[in-house]
């Protein structure tokens, strides 16, 4: 079974289409990039996905199912520069907002969800942290404590935008060890990426982005020179890696 079916969404800003009949599946127990230039939907993907942004026309599931009958189940990692780190809330408080989606229902929260909590903190290796203001920790700290949040949810499907923006190394590690362990649990991840010299290694499925849907599939199947250049252009330096590498596998291009 498909566990994520886009069809025909279009969403448009205003009058501008950002997404523009992107159709896709995604089957189980796949860890899947996102990938396409600054501007080119992705974010907007996720938003429309989790119904946070309203699309112009499409239809979407989720195991089937529309997005309000397993909402608990699909868990959100948002990009880090869209969040407000000034909310006057812990770390511990953010991360056991994953039990609930809701502020105002963390008063009620049982020593199980503080349990869970503090085993998501400690998974991150943010325990220490974890009576901090938010907005009191650096990037790769704040971006973790989101990937914690998204633990205790325990959902099945996880959307993750840009999570290795802006850490380090070791930080990058820990993250991709926890994904293949959730993997390994038969769960899901969408991860929104930028790297293209990491994409063979991190991902097995991939979606290439640019307003329209480029294209979809296995990373060797449609991870090639040819759909790199339509999806980001011929001209940027930063590409250069990844299309030499990508270079092998397109006959008769270059
Ligand atoms: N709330 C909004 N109102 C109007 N336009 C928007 C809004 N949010 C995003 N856009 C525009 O929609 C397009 C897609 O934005 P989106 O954030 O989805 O791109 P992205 O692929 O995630 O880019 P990045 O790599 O920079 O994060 C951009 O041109 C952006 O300016
Ligand atoms: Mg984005």
């Amino acid at each position: 079974m498909n566990i994520i079916e886009v069809e025909q969404l279009t969403v448009n800003y205003e009058k501008t289409s950002v997404l523009w009949d992107i159709n896709f599946a995604i089957p189980e127990k796949k860890i899947v990039g996102i990938l396409g230039p600054n501007g080119a939907g992705k974010s907007t993907l996720l938003k429309a996905l989790l119904g946070l942004v309203k699309p112009l026309s499409g239809h979407i599931t989720f195991f089937g199912k529309p997005l309000a009958e397993v909402r608990q189940r699909v868990g959100y990692v948002p990009q880090r520069s869209s969040v407000d780190w000034d909310f006057p809330i812990t770390a511990f408080d953010l991360v056991m907002m994953g039990r609930y989606g809701k502020m105002g229902l963390l008063k009620w929260a049982s020593k199980e969800d503080r349990e869970a909590t503090r085993a998501a903190l400690e998974q991150v290796e943010m325990l220490a942290f974890a009576d901090r203001q938010i907005g009191q920790l650096s990037g790769g700290q704040q971006q973790r404590l989101f990937i914690a949040r998204a633990l205790v949810q325990d959902a099945d499907v996880y959307l993750l935008d840009e999570p290795f923006a802006g850490i380090d190394m070791a930080t990058e590690k820990t993250l991709l060890s926890l994904f293949e362990v959730l993997r390994k649990q038969g769960k899901t991840l969408l991860i929104v990426h930028h790297n293209l010299a990491s994409t063979e290694n991190y991902f097995d499925w991939l979606i290439l982005l640019n307003t329209c849907l480029i294209a979809t599939g296995s990373v060797s199947e449609v991870f090639n020179q040819q759909n790199i250049w339509r999806t980001f252009g011929r001209s940027s330096i930063l590409l250069d890696e990844a299309v030499i590498k990508a270079k092998n596998k397109t006959s008769g291009l270059l």
